[in-house]
Parts: C-alpha cells; sequence; structure tokens
C-alpha cells in the first residue's frame, strides 16, 4: 500500500513540475467523482473563472473515500496553497481536515456539506453550496400550480396528486432535502398527495430510465408527476417515459428536475422535461475559487468579495426556477 502511494505522490510531482506553476497560486481541488453531469459543470466553472490565472490541480475521487483521501495527501506533500473539496463522504471530512490543519492548508468544501460539528473545528474551513430545501420548495411550487391550472392532470379524477419519486445518494444533503421539501410544498399549496413510489436513482440518467420503466409497468397511468432529485434521473425518467408514448397527443406526464443542465433545458426545449431550477456551477465554482485566491493575500479580506458570507464560512448560492417561461435565460452562450 505504501509503495502504491509514494509511487502516485512521484507521478504527480511530476505532472506538477511538468506543469507552468511559476508563480502561481497552486489549489488541489478533487471531486467526489469526474463522471457526474453537475460536477463536471462545476469543474468547467472553475477552469473558466480562473482563466489560468491559479494553478489548478483536479483529482477524482472515483466515490471512494480512501481514494480522495490519497489525493489529499499528494497536494499536501506537494505544498499546495488551497484545497477545494467535494467530498465523497460528508460525513468522513474530520480525516481531511487534521491533514489539512496540520499543514496549515485552508479548504473550501464545496456541494457535499459536512456536518457543523466538522465545520466548526478549525477556523480556515468554508463551505459553499445552495440550501437544498429551497429547490425542492421550488420544484413543489412549480409542481403544484400545473396541477391547480390543469383539471386534466388528476387523471383518475380522485382530487389527490398520485406521484413517483426518484431521489438521489442516500445521506446527501441535496436528496434527503429536496425529497421533503418538494412534498411539503405541495402540501402547503393545498393538494392532497399520495407517493405512490421512491427510490434511489444515485443522482444518475440510467437508473431514473429503470425505476420509472419499473413503476410505468406496476402502477401504469395512475401515476401522475415524476419528481427527480435531479435532472439527469429526470432525463432518464423521460426515456422510459417516451418508450411508452408519453409526449404524444395529449399522453402527458410532469417531469421535474434540478440542476437546469444543458441536456436538461434541450429536453424543455423540446418540451419532454416540465420544469427544473437552476443549480447555479457558475456562482459556486467562481465562489469556491475566490475564497481560496483571497486567502492566500497577506491580509485575506472575505468581506471583499462578492459574496455573503453566513456564520463567517458559508456561502449559499441561490436556485432559481426554470420553466418554458425562461429558458432560454439559461441556455449556454
Ligand atoms: C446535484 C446532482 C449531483 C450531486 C453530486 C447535486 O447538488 O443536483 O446532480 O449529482 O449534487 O453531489
Amino acid at each position: 500500500m505504501k509503495r502504491i502511494g509514494s509511487l502516485l505522490i512521484f507521478v504527480a510531482a511530476l505532472s506538477a513540475c511538468g506543469a507552468d506553476t511559476e508563480g502561481k497560486d497552486k489549489f488541489g481541488i478533487t471531486l467526489y467523482k469526474f463522471d457526474d453531469t453537475f460536477i463536471s459543470s462545476v469543474r468547467s466553472a472553475m477552469e473558466d473563472h480562473n482563466k489560468d490565472k491559479a494553478f489548478l490541480n483536479f483529482a477524482d475521487g472515483q466515490s471512494q473515500q480512501p481514494t480522495q483521501n490519497d489525493s489529499i495527501d499528494t497536494f499536501i506533500v506537494e505544498g499546495y496553497d488551497g484545497l477545494g473539496v467535494n467530498m465523497v463522504d460528508r460525513t468522513a471530512a474530520s480525516v481531511i481536515i487534521g491533514k489539512a490543519k496540520e499543514a496549515d492548508i485552508p479548504i473550501v468544501f464545496f456541494n457535499r456539506e459536512p456536518t457543523a460539528k466538522d465545520m466548526n473545528s478549525w477556523d480556515k474551513l468554508y463551505y459553499v453550496g445552495a440550501k437544498a430545501e429551497e429547490s425542492g420548495r421550488i420544484q413543489g411550487e412549480i409542481l403544484a400550480k400545473y396541477f391547480k391550472e390543469n383539471p386534466k392532470a388528476d387523471k383518475n379524477g380522485d382530487g389527490i396528486l398520485q406521484y413517483v419519486m426518484l431521489t438521489g445518494e442516500p445521506g446527501h444533503q441535496d436528496a434527503i432535502l429536496r425529497t421533503e421539501h418538494s412534498v411539503k410544498a405541495l402540501k402547503n399549496a393545498g393538494l392532497s398527495v399520495q407517493q405512490l413510489a421512491t427510490d434511489t436513482g444515485m443522482w444518475q440518467r440510467v437508473n431514473g430510465q429503470e425505476k420509472m420503466a419499473a413503476w410505468l409497468s406496476a402502477y401504469g397511468d395512475d401515476i401522475e408527476a415524476v419528481l427527480a432529485n435531479n435532472d439527469d434521473m429526470a432525463l432518464g425518467a423521460i426515456e422510459a417515459l417516451k418508450a411508452q408514448n408519453y409526449f404524444q397527443g395529449d399522453k402527458m406526464m410532469p417531469v421535474l428536475g434540478v440542476d437546469a443542465s444543458a441536456p436538461a433545458i434541450d429536453s424543455l426545449k423540446e418540451g419532454f422535461l416540465y420544469a427544473t431550477v437552476l443549480n447555479d456551477s457558475v456562482g459556486q465554482g467562481s465562489a469556491v475559487l475566490d475564497i481560496l485566491t483571497e486567502l492566500q493575500k497577506e491580509t485575506p479580506d472575505l468581506s471583499s468579495l462578492p459574496h455573503t458570507f453566513t456564520d463567517t464560512k458559508y456561502v449559499w448560492i441561490p436556485y432559481v426556477p426554470v420553466t418554458q417561461d425562461n429558458y432560454k435565460d439559461f441556455m449556454k452562450k
């Protein structure tokens, strides 16, 4: 194990030597996995925002916490100036925090929120994210409006909205809170609701498609709406619905996601996805870099940044509803 560890450090050292790091701040950014649509867009946003100012080195956590911990070790040995961390397991941040604290390298966590206890264990820790309850509430409000304005949406006419729910990774704050608050918003709007089925799709499109196909065979036309914790799973569900001839004639199904990813905006444009909620990857990626950069200054002044800090260490980037009315504003330029 040790040998593999040293080899990794050696390889990373070589690649850092080859890159042009001269005089630049060096930031090590570790992502829970590269292969995630939203996280890829945060990475691109960081690269765009950076414009080659700092040296950024991205590491793939491959959904394995030990792999991510190894990358942190490498960044520390390499003398990186700051760390951007998208935890694999958000409850396991204390190990990483311990290492960074010992080496006095600040960390900006993002997208996967460590526990408050961990966040309060050192003053050079920050978190950039979005209030997941807000995205759930927005989803629920959009669906409630649709259901109220379209009497035919209540297919069996029982006055109850029957829905299925595709949830993200268990334990992820966005999965827990979006699920809870979307349903709460439906109820707050005065609707009676019934959940026909729910399961985790682990944020992935292929799982959204498989679960939806199974639910369509079990419940068919009893399903009146599909709520998904993110766009990838919503788009998977849409594939399964298309295979059952939905979205033709008056065979409609409102499917709602979160993220406003590029493929989701396309789907909205084509009339498949009913609505989504912008999870602002540009806002989040930029804030992570801004904080890391400011912390390199002799006397950092975070209040000079265009971000609002809550409890001195949290930056919350707002969610925005995206529907037929405004999706054009969110198309990639
Ligand atoms: C996004 C998901 C993504 C997850 C990764 C969430 O905020 O909505 O699309 O898979 O973060 O942690």
